[in-house]
């Protein structure tokens, strides 16, 4: 809590819930210059005990090294590393079935690796208790590849959601924030309609809404533009950008839609076959020099991707003798 003026945070907005952590609220009107930016800026203990100022706000807010994970058989992720920085937005691409939706969950916890680390905001996302686990769950939306709404609720309901679940705050602020975050989305006067009532891209917007409900350090998208009209899709690029923007957010996006996110993404990580084939801005990989990364990010027939998933061959199929059950 801020000794000057008695706010709580989670250090997103400048106040700080923690003395222990060594930071001090930004916003504490007597502080001098370097004092405000304090919150960049932390005091850590050096091998000979000697203080020393780092910037923690320059580490990644998501550092995954060495991640290997299977799905029985099938090695999904064979050692892995990739940053997501702080305030852009990153998107990890590659196409359909190489784990992109597996790696967010891998990202929030719900998978466990084989090998390898996940550090979110610091902490090893894999070794915390289940009850730090839920608490720094909070600090990350979702949006699901469905959109996910909970159907036999309205649009209101639904990004009051999480508020309700969550925290402990009065129904006139429930109400307050809802309407805010669907203003953000364009979509306050939806808030009394049922999920059956909104086209896709309108559902996706109210999941966008439910998303940041809580105001999250981070949002992860999956595959938001898939089933898009132009329209929609131009929509949700310009508000997955103004989201991040406006609100320091951290946004990470995987998806297969190469155009749309190429327009919004600040880096993007090109996956394949359970490993990172390069990353780097978007214009650099337009300009890749390698064939499989040139043949997925301008969308050619004919290149290194398969598009059959892997199979014996098709006679040998065709003829073989069933030996019971499915052939
Ligand atoms: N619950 C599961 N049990 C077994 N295998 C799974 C499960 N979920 C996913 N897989 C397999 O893991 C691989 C990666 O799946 P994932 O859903 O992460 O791919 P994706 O890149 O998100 O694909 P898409 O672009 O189609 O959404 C696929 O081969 C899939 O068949
Ligand atoms: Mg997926």
């Amino acid at each position: 809590m801020c000794p000057e003026c008695g706010e709580l945070g989670d250090g997103l907005d400048g106040h700080y819930s923690d003395w222990r952590q060594s930071r001090l609220c930004s916003f504490w009107p007597g502080a001098p210059g370097w004092w405000r930016a304090w919150p960049l800026l932390r005091l850590e203990a050096g091998a000979d005990g000697r203080y020393t100022m780092s910037d923690s706000q320059a580490e990644p807010l998501v550092k995954i090294r060495g991640l290997r994970f299977s799905r029985g058989e099938k090695r999904i992720f064979d050692g892995v590393d990739i940053d997501i920085q702080r305030h852009r937005v990153t998107a990890i691409m590659g196409p359909s079935g190489t784990g992109k939706t597996t790696l967010l969950k891998l990202i929030g916890g719900q998978l466990q690796p084989e090998a390898g680390t996940v550090i979110v905001d610091g902490k090893d996302i894999h070794a915390l208790p289940l009850d730090a686990l839920y608490k720094l769950r909070i600090r990350m939306g979702m949006m699901f590849q469905s959109g996910a709404l909970l159907t036999d609720i309205d649009v209101f309901e639904n990004v009051a959601y999480p508020l309700r679940e969550h925290t402990s705050l009065s129904e006139e602020m429930i109400r307050k924030l809802v309407l805010l975050k669907l203003e953000a989305v364009g979509l306050r006067g939806a808030r009394d309609l049922m999920p059956s009532e909104l086209s896709g891209g309108m559902a996706r917007r109210v999941a966008l809404a439910r998303a940041v409900a809580l105001d999250p350090m981070m949002i992860m998208y999956d595959e938001p533009f898939t089933g898009q009209d132009p329209i929609s899709m131009g929509v949700l690029v310009e508000l997955i950008r103004e989201l991040n923007d406006a609100s320091r957010l951290t946004s990470i996006i995987v998806s297969h839609d190469v155009q749309e996110t190429a327009e919004i993404a600040d880096h993007i990580y090109v996956i394949s076959q359970g490993k990172v084939i390069e990353h780097g801005t978007p214009e650099e990989l337009m300009d890749s020099q390698s064939a499989w990364v040139k043949q997925f990010m301008h969308g050619l027939p004919d290149g290194p991707v398969r598009f059959h998933y892997p199979a014996p061959d098709l006679a040998q199929d065709f003829f073989r003798h069933s030996t019971g059950g499915r052939p």
